[in-house]
């Protein structure tokens, strides 16, 4: 980082809320705030790399986490009303494995649709502690399930959950129940997921158990549509990476000169995310300037798809053992139940 120009500003904006600043008149470098300079650093090691990468859990800022739930509503994505439909077929089942006066933790609850169904054809269940990264989104849903569940202590916690997770200061008689949905498993590299699920085993402990949604390889043709949908919902989505960096990072990435890529790696099982450089061009990052040439791709997500069996492996590989699987009647969604090995 070049010092002298740093400290020479003086001064320090925060764009985090001020979305009207016009690219133009900004000035090039300003002093981040700690919290912009980790953002900053993590950019700034994903652009420096070949192939560009971006850290995908920047997409969830409140604006992010809006356009997510527009995702999730959209035809094309079959994955939500998929893994509802499922869990509304097996929630009397799963009440009766998890018992009374479950303790539930959620890590990336997002809106709590899903949470929902669950609490209400549970028995007494104690807790419910939801966890996300993007604090208005959660603290919001979580006073709407606090006031539908009056009987539920809800707590919710500000966090990343690829950080270890803790119990905190809730009553614990029943079963520690882990619950992670969406398929949010399949953005971890498969190693990832492991180390991840290796965090969830300590948390459930010798009685408890994990209930994850694991979405199912299939056709790239339903894949490509559910990951590029045709408003372009999902580009957006994508494209707020940018916007981002823009507003709190005082980057001036021209957003009409990337476009959105959804592409299935069928030898990696997944179906990638990426944003391609329309042009050659150089963008600035609060002074610092890095070069994209024409058709380079900035490589943002990943969404890796399982069979039952090579989750079942994955899972194994963590210490847990399943004990059951739901799979739904087009084979599209799986909800594996999960307990230490
Ligand atoms: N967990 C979701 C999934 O893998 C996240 C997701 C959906 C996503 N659509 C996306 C991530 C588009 C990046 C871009 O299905």
């Amino acid at each position: 980082m070049d010092e002298e120009h740093n400290t020479s500003s003086g001064y320090s904006i925060d764009y985090g809320n001020s979305s009207s600043v016009s690219l133009k008149t900004r000035p090039t470098r300003t002093t981040l705030t700690t919290e912009q300079q980790v953002f900053f650093d993590d950019v700034m090691i994903g652009l420096q790399q070949t192939p560009k990468t971006l850290p995908c859990k920047y997409f969830y800022d409140d604006k992010g986490s809006q356009l997510f739930e527009a995702i999730c509503e959209l035809d094309e994505y079959y994955v939500t009303r998929t893994e509802l439909a499922l869990l509304n077929q097996i929630k009397e089942e799963l009440s009766s494995l998890i018992g009374p006066e479950s303790s539930i933790i959620e890590p990336g609850a997002g809106a709590g649709i899903k949470i929902q169904t669950l609490l209400k054809a549970l028995d007494a269940p104690n807790n419910y502690v939801p966890m996300d990264i993007s604090s208005d989104f959660l603290f919001y849903s979580a006073q709407i399930i606090q006031k539908r569940f009056p009987d539920i202590e809800v707590f919710p916690i500000q966090g990343d959950f690829t950080q270890p997770v803790e119990w905190v200061g809730t009553k614990q008689s029943g079963k520690s129940i882990v619950f992670f949905p969406g398929s949010t498993i399949g953005n971890f590299e498969p190693d990832q997921a492991i180390d991840f699920l290796k965090n969830m085993a300590a948390l459930i402990g010798d009685n408890g158990a994990l209930i994850v949604g694991v979405d199912l390889m299939k056709d790239a043709n339903i894949l490509e549509a559910a990951y590029d949908d045709k408003q372009g919902i999902t580009a957006q989505f994508n494209k707020n990476l940018l916007t981002r960096i823009n507003l709190q990072l005082n980057g001036k990435f021209n957003l009409d000169k990337f476009t959105h890529k959804a592409l299935v790696n069928f030898e990696k099982q997944r179906v990638e995310m990426h944003l391609v450089s329309q042009v050659e061009q150089q963008v600035s990052i609060n002074g610092q300037t890095i070069h994209f040439q024409c058709g380079e791709s900035v490589h943002t997500e990943n969404s890796h798809k399982y069979t039952e069996q090579s989750f079942v492996e994955i899972a194994k590989k963590a210490g847990l053992q399943r004990k059951k699987t739901w799979v739904d009647e087009n084979g599209l969604f799986s909800i594996h139940y999960l307990t230490l090995a």
